[in-house]
C-alpha cells in the first residue's frame, strides 16, 4: 500500500514525540512491505515564526494532498500574551476545519503495568477501557460573535456556543457506529439543565438513538460526567460529547491512564470512497514548553496515534495491533518516561521509541 502522509512536528516536545512516531511508522512500512512517502509542513508556533501565521497556505494545501496527517503539538509560551487569532493554537483550530475533522476519538485505557502510576486506587481504575467522542469542528470554540470589546464603558468579552442539527448527528453516529463494535453503551454528555445547544444535543441523539436499538443510550450532565469519570469509570464504554466539554474530560481521563502522555487521538472526517477515513492523528497532550528539548517528554501518545492512523486512515488492522502489543510490551518492561514514575531511572524519549521499534 502506498501512505502517503503529512507529518506536522509543531512546537515544544511535539518535534521531539513526532520523531520517535516517524521511526515506528517506517519499521512498520518496511515490515509490512508498504511505501512510505513523508513529507513535512509547518504548524503553530514555528509557523509563525517561518511564516508569519499559525495556518500556512502550503500547510493546508498539503494537509489537503495527503491520505493522512500526524501531527505532534502546537503552543509555545512566548505568545501566550497574543490575542486568540494570532495564537499557534489557531494553527491547530484551523487545520482541524479546514480538513474537515469533525469527530476527535480520544481512548482511554488503562494498562497493567501503569496502574501505579495513576492516582486513582488500582480497583477503580484497573480494566478501564473507554473512548471518548468529541466534537471537533464547531461549538465554542468556532462560533461567533466573539471577541474582546473595549468600546462601552468597561472592558466586555464574548464566545459564542452553537450547534447545528447535522453537526450533532453526524458526531452522534460516530459514537453510536463506534459503541456498536464495542460494549454497545454510548453516553451523551450535554449541561441540558442549563443551555440550549444542549437541549439540542440531547434532542438529536434520542432521535438517532432509535437507529441504534442494539445500543444501550444514557445521559450525563457533564458535571456529575466529571464526577463519575473518577469515580466509577469502569461504567463507561463509549461517550460522545461537544467541543469544549470534551476537551476538559478527556484531560481528566489522562489521569485513569497514568499519564496524559500515553493518549493518543484521532480526528476523523468524511469518509473516502475507498472506506478509509480522512484523519488527522495527534497526541492528546500539548507541547510542554517546561520539559521540550530534553528528551524526557512520553512518545506513547504519539506511537499510539501511528496506531490509530494505520487502522482507521488505511484499514490496517493487523500493523495498528502489532504497533499496540510492541506499546504494551515496553510499557511491561518498565524501561518508561519519568511521567510515569517507574522504579528505576527513567528512560529517555528516543529510548522509548527504539524499544518499541525493536519490539515490532
Ligand atoms: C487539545 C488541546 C487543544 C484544544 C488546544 C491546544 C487548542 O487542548 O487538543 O485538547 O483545546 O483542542
Ligand atoms: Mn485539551
Amino acid at each position: 500500500m502506498n501512505l502517503n502522509i503529512l507529518v506536522l512536528p509543531g512546537d515544544g516536545i511535539g518535534t521531539e514525540v513526532t520523531r520517535e512516531a516517524v521511526r515506528v511508522l517506517r519499521v512498520v512500512a518496511e515490515k509490512w512491505n508498504h511505501q512510505l512517502t513523508l513529507r513535512e509542513g509547518l504548524l503553530g508556533g514555528i509557523a509563525i515564526h517561518k511564516t508569519g501565521t499559525p495556518f500556512p497556505a502550503e500547510t493546508e494545501k498539503l494537509s489537503l494532498e495527503a491520505d493522512a496527517v500526524l501531527m505532534g503539538a502546537v503552543g509555545l509560551p512566548e505568545f501566550d500574551e497574543w490575542p486568540p487569532e494570532k495564537r499557534p493554537e489557531r494553527g491547530l483550530l484551523g487545520i482541524r476545519k479546514a480538513m474537515g475533522v469533525y469527530a476527535n476519538l480520544r481512548p482511554v485505557k488503562s494498562y497493567k503495568a501503569l496502574l501505579e502510576s495513576s492516582p486513582l486506587k488500582n480497583h477503580l481504575v484497573d480494566g478501564v477501557d473507554m473512548i471518548i467522542v468529541r466534537e471537533l469542528n464547531s461549538g465554542i470554540y468556532y462560533g461567533t460573535p466573539r471577541g474582546i470589546y473595549e468600546d462601552g464603558p468597561e472592558p466586555r468579552a464574548c464566545n459564542t456556543m452553537a450547534y447545528t442539527w447535522s453537526e450533532i448527528e453526524r458526531v452522534t453516529r460516530v459514537g453510536f457506529e463506534l459503541a456498536r463494535k464495542r460494549r454497545k453503551k454510548l453516553t451523551s454528555v450535554d449541561k441540558s439543565n442549563v443551555l440550549e445547544t444542549s437541549q439540542l444535543w440531547r434532542r438529536v441523539v434520542v432521535e438517532i438513538a432509535k437507529e441504534y436499538p442494539d445500543v444501550q443510550l444514557n445521559h450525563l450532565l457533564v458535571d456529575n460526567a466529571a464526577m463519575q469519570l473518577v469515580l466509577n469509570p469502569k461504567s463507561f464504554d463509549v461517550m460522545v460529547t461537544e467541543n469544549m466539554f470534551g476537551d476538559i474530560l478527556s484531560d481528566e481521563g489522562a489521569i485513569l491512564a497514568g499519564s496524559i502522555g500515553m493518549l493518543p487521538s484521532a480526528s476523523l472526517g468524511a469518509k473516502k470512497p475507498s472506506g478509509a477515513w480522512t484523519g488527522l492523528y495527534e497526541p492528546v497532550h500539548g507541547s510542554a514548553p517546561d520539559i521540550a528539548g530534553q528528551n524526557k517528554a512520553n512518545p506513547f501518545g504519539a506511537i499510539g496515534s501511528v496506531a490509530a492512523l494505520l487502522e482507521y486512515s488505511f484499514g490496517l488492522t493487523e500493523e495498528a495491533a502489532a504497533v499496540n502489543r510492541a506499546m504494551e510490551q515496553v510499557l511491561g518492561s518498565g524501561r518508561v518516561t519519568a511521567d510515569l514514575k517507574p522504579a528505576g531511572t527513567p528512560a529517555t524519549t528516543e529510548e522509548v521509541g527504539e524499544a518499541v521499534c525493536n519490539a515490532l
